[in-house]
């Protein structure tokens, strides 16, 4: 992969590359043409990281479809689908990993203790081995991309991260490989956090600018529909993550929502 990626740059190529998991959706793709907006050459990975999934979470049950990722991959105009095996990239002995003190102790990484630690490290070895100039993640997950841009400027990676917007289903629900788990039902239920979202944003512009007070009502609206548990919901600064009172300049709303057994998170810039 490495030899591959340092032969194209040297042809004068710059290589865009898109991390991911696989079973590729819409969201994916976005990000590719993103990326093959971006750079020359274009790269994705398809690996489902253990070291991101803590114990009871659906790591054995993560939906898998390689035959079509790779079609999708070559239709869109990708270069390389990179599948490293989970032996050579967590061989018998591994013992390193990355980790950071202030974003990962906010919103997910409170209830998914360890989570953003995997995610950094795989992050890191795909960066290493990749080794591309551009790298391109949705904003879906929202904290996963704020810890990546601080992670890359704390270590002096020479990579440059691209946010891409949610993209969503044509009813509003955010692209997700974890919506094909949803039923039919939960599928209709799940549309209750981009619709809290959108009204929370119109009580902003009612001039209601109590955080507190807007996930209040955020949590009765969600808390009205049935199978759901809400993990969590905040308004916070998009920068540090922190909670904020009173809106007053651009804040990120965040939440994470179990529908059934699937967690579903969703975000918003108010
Ligand atoms: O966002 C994801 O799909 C994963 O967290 C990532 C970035 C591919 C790391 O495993």
């Amino acid at each position: 992969m490495t030899d591959w990626s340092e032969r194209h740059r040297r042809e004068g190529n710059v290589i865009s590359f898109i991390p991911t998991m696989g079973f590729l959706h819409e969201g994916h793709l976005s990000l590719m043409k993103e990326g093959l907006l971006q750079g020359d050459k274009l790269i994705i990975s398809i690996f489902v990281n253990p070291t991101q999934f803590g114990p009871g979470e659906d790591f054995d049950a993560y939906p898998c479809d390689l035959e079509r990722d790779f079609q999708l991959a070559e239709d869109i105009g990708v270069d390389v689908v990179f599948t490293p095996n989970k032996a050579d990239f967590y061989p018998q002995g591994f013992d390193t990993f990355i980790d950071q003190e202030q974003l990962p102790n906010h919103l997910c990484g409170l209830s998914r203790s360890g989570h953003f630690q995997g995610v950094m490290t795989i992050v890191t070895k795909l960066f290493h081995v990749v080794n591309p100039d551009i790298a391109v993640f949705g904003e879906k997950d929202f904290q996963q991309l704020a810890i990546i841009r601080r992670m890359v400027k704390d270590l002096n990676f020479n990579i440059r991260i691209i946010g891409h917007p949610i993209v969503r289903e044509s009813d509003g629900l955010a692209m997700s490989s974890r919506n094909s788990k949803l039923t039919p039902a939960q599928r209709i239920t799940g549309l209750c956090l981009i619709n809290s979202l959108k009204k929370a944003q119109s009580s902003l512009k009612n001039n209601k600018t109590n955080a507190a007070a807007i996930i209040q009502d955020t949590v009765e609206f969600i808390g009205s529909h049935p199978d759901t548990e809400i993990d969590y919901i905040k308004i916070c600064d998009p920068d540090t993550l922190d909670d904020v009172d009173s809106i007053d300049r651009p804040v990120v709303m965040a939440m994470a929502v179990k529908v059934g057994t699937t967690r579903l998170i969703d975000n918003m810039i108010l």
